[in-house]
């Protein structure tokens, strides 16, 4: 994760576990707006996009993305058959020239091979509307085609930003990101550098580090600060969502930071956050202290972040301010907790005669801006 050439070096276990987080949350992502009403595109945008693959031949996140979209079986290629009118567009950025024409070979290369493989046999592929550019970051997003892409509402976006370093995404990046509509986008971020650097002119440049309150947290803690940072620019008034995963490399921390306006967003990306830490759903190094690095079996550490939530859940039912399902499962959610959890609270309240539901109960935690709702009042 250093800023020598990520693609001339094979990939380390970080870069892995970071193109496996990209991949399965793209994964959750995809398939919502190929069955969303009203949709007539869908732009996926990797805008620091390398040339495709490492010394080893392991994908990098351009090609990752194209296989994705295909469907293992490629059921999502025969879905885009029948919608006509709905498009998928591939968008991919990378500044360096000769990155960038090896990055066009290699989808090619990979358009050819899967053309050849195809049970669907079509002349005309629908995965083939793709663009290699090789420009700046910000020469792309100052540009008035992405703009118009990013403001269009029947336009759902799905942008990787996976930058060196900490420079790219800045406020004004950040604000325009959660201000345009349909669009969930994931970023990487050395977060150890602002942290160790903090006072730096340089860093200063792009962060207000003094808001950040680096002097009272772990080194470990770098980059959940980093995320609360960027949650501090979103407006008040915005329903907003926001999480961070961090990835842990030698004495090093980065991280990933995934926002989406959508609560269906988010219950994607805290799925896969889950997958990779079952105990706070948020690192690769134990971030709460739950459990010992070799412990024997899975699932015998003590889930301190989920405790936690579940406590916070508990007191604000009994003092009523969270008062419905919906209120409690979104509570969860932004928590970074799967909002199953709201619901295990709810069951064992409701066991112990601590509150009574008015409308019919449920036990629905999942696409929960569907849920019928129910409130919940103390006797
Ligand atoms: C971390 S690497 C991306 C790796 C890629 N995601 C992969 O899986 O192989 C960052 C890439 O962004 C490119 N880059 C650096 N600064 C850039 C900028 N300002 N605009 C566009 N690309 C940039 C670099 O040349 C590098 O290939």
């Amino acid at each position: 994760m250093s800023e020598k050439d990520i693609n001339k070096k094979a990939f380390d276990e970080g870069t892995l576990l970071k193109l496996k987080i990209f991949q399965e949350c793209f994964r959750e992502w995809f398939p919502v707006f190929l069955y969303t009403p009203g949709i007539e595109r869908i732009c996926i945008y990797d805008l620091f996009a390398g040339s495709g693959y490492d010394t080893e031949g392991n994908p990098g996140s351009p090609i990752i993305l194209l296989e994705e979209a295909r469907g293992n079986e490629y059921q999502h290629c025969s879905r885009l058959n029948q919608c006509k009118n709905l498009k998928v567009i591939f968008g991919f950025n990378e500044k360096n020239k000769k990155k960038a024409t090896l990055l066009r070979e290699n989808v090619e290369r990979s358009q050819v091979s899967c053309k050849s493989k195809c049970p669907l046999r079509v002349e005309d592929c629908v995965m083939s509307r793709t663009a290699v550019a090789s420009q700046t970051f910000d020469e792309i997003t100052q540009s008035i085609r992405f703009n118009a892409f990013m403001q269009d509402e029947k336009t759902a976006k799905f942008l990787l930003l996976d930058q060196y370093g900490i420079k790219e995404i800045t406020e004004t990046v950040f604000l325009s990101l959660i201000s345009c509509p349909k669009t969930d986008f994931i970023f990487f971020i050395s977060s150890s550098t602002i942290r160790r650097f903090s006072n730096e002119p340089s860093i200063k440049k792009y962060f207000e580090t003094e808001k950040i309150d680096f002097d009272n947290s772990k080194p470990k803690e770098c980059h959940r600060l980093i995320a609360d940072y960027y949650r501090s620019l979103i407006p008040h008034d915005k329903e907003y969502y926001l999480h961070s995963f961090t990835i842990k490399k030698d004495a090093n921390f980065y991280g990933l930071i995934f926002g989406s306006s959508h609560s269906l967003g988010m219950e994607k990306f805290l799925k896969v956050c889950w997958k990779y830490d079952k105990y706070s759903g948020d690192s690769n190094c134990n971030l709460d202290e739950d459990h010992d690095f070799g412990i024997l079996f899975e699932g015998s550490g003590t889930r301190h972040k989920i405790d936690a939530v579940k406590k916070e859940i508990r007191e604000a039912v009994l003092s009523g301010t969270i008062s419905s399902n919906k209120e409690g499962l979104l509570f969860a959610l932004k928590k970074g907790c799967l909002p199953i959890v709201f619901v295990e609270v709810i069951q064992e309240l409701k066991k112990n005669g601590e509150i009574t539901i008015s409308g019919i109960f449920n036990r629905q935690s999942t696409k929960i801006h569907q849920v019928p709702e129910y409130h919940i009042t103390r006797p």
